[in-house]
Parts: structure tokens; C-alpha cells; sequence
């Protein structure tokens, strides 16, 4: 498994307001939504792209265009909503499938309670958003899912991350083909599983306690 680790000051700057407690809801969610679109950038490096012939004002010229099948965009729920918005628009032809996943806050398993992807996978490169790789077991299950599916290829993109985490996703992916993009690598876990330094609750502050 690969791990990126976004190194850019504008990505670090808006980092830091994100993080920052008193920053409200409007605000958190244009950011993450910023970051997204930053993080993409990133992400997408290795998007697949075909020739193509076209024809300026002035000659023929040949340039390239997102492959056949299109990528597929999967934003686990809730979080990973926020983010979807940054990722369409740097990649407007993609597809979207959902995932919905939540943390059992006290055995920290995560429970699927929904999903609409595509039957099958082969051949499409997919990109999970999720803005928190805590424990890693959210997103460990979500890559598994899509492989299960099909797909050969998975690039996860994540606000934050922490060394637990990619060790755990590390281990379930083995030596299959999958990139991790982080926007930052924090420190590791508190005694709840909430990453340090952080943000708290990524769901809760895009859009309110749900409970
Ligand atoms: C958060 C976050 C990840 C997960 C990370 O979601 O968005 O999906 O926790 O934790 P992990 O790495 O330890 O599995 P949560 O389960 O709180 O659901 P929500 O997005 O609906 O708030
Ligand atoms: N989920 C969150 O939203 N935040 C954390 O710090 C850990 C899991």
C-alpha cells in the first residue's frame, strides 16, 4: 500500500482552522470541501486517461481523456459526504456509489447500514472519501467491500489520518493495489479512539449531533 502524505502550506493552513473548536459548521464544511479539492489534486495522479485526437483554432493536436469505465467516487456516510462535492467537481465525469458506515463508539466495529454501488467493479478505479482514518476499521471494511466487488484498484483519500490506522489498513489490503492520500499524519489515538490532535467529531461538526 501506498501512503501520500499532502505536504502544501494551503493544505496545513486550512488545516489548522479546520481543527480549531471554535470554527462552526458553515465554515468546517467549505473547508473540508477546500481540502477535498486539494487532497484531489493529489489523488488523482494516476487517474487512467486515453489518447485523443482534437483540433484547435490553429492545428490537430493530440491530448488525452478520462479512460472508460469512469472512476467511481465512494463517500462513506456521514462524513465523507462533505468531501464529496470537492471531489465531483475536479472529476465531473465521474459516478458516485454510497457506502454508509458508523463506529460502534464503544467496541469501535464498524456497522454498514447501507450501500449503493454499482453490482460489479472490474476495471474501475475507486476513490473512498472518508475524512477520518482513525482505528482504520471503517475504511478497512469499506476498501474490502469494494474489492469484494470487483474492483482492482482503490484510492482512499482522508483529512487525517494516524499511524494505527494505516497499519490496520496496511494489513487487511495485504499486496493489493491501493493508495492512501492524507492530508495530515496526526499523532495516534486518545483513550476513545478519537484521533490526537484532531478535529473531534468529523460527522458531528459538518452536521450536528445526529443521536
Ligand atoms: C467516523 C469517520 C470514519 C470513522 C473513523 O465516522 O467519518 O468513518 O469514524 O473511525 P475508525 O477509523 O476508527 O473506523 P462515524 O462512525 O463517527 O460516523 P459518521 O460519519 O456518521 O459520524
Ligand atoms: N471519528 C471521528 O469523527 N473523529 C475521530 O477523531 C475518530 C473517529
Amino acid at each position: 500500500m501506498r501512503v501520500v502524505i499532502a505536504d502544501h502550506p494551503l493544505i496545513t493552513h486550512k488545516l489548522t482552522v479546520l481543527r480549531d473548536k471554535r470554527t462552526p459548521p458553515p465554515i468546517f464544511r467549505q473547508l473540508v470541501e477546500e481540502l477535498m479539492t486539494l487532497l484531489a489534486y493529489e489523488a488523482t495522479r494516476e487517474v487512467r486517461v486515453e489518447s485523443v485526437e482534437i483540433e484547435t483554432p490553429v492545428t490537430k493536436t493530440t491530448g488525452v481523456r478520462i479512460s472508460q469505465p469512469s472512476p467511481l467516487i465512494v463517500p462513506i456516510l456521514r462524513a465523507g459526504l462533505g468531501m464529496l462535492e470537492g471531489m465531483v467537481k475536479l472529476v465531473p465525469t465521474a459516478e458516485v456509489g454510497f457506502l454508509g458506515m458508523k463506529r460502534n463508539e464503544e467496541t469501535l466495529v464498524p456497522e454498514s447500514y447501507a450501500e449503493r454501488l454499482p453490482e460489479k467493479l472490474h476495471g474501475r478505479q475507486c476513490f473512498v472519501l472518508d475524512p477520518m482514518l482513525a482505528t482504520g476499521g471503517s475504511l478497512a471494511a469499506a476498501i474490502q467491500f469494494l474489492f469484494e466487488r470487483g474492483a482492482d484498484e482503490v484510492t482512499a483519500i482522508c483529512v487525517l489520518g494516524t499511524p494505527e490506522g494505516i497499519a490496520a489498513v496496511r494489513e487487511q489490503v495485504g499486496d493489493r493495489n491501493v493508495t492512501l492520500v492524507l492530508g495530515a499524519l496526526d499523532d495516534g489515538l486518545n483513550e476513545h479512539a478519537y484521533i490526537v490532535p484532531g478535529l473531534g467529531d468529523a460527522g458531528d461538526r459538518l452536521y450536528g449531533t445526529a443521536d
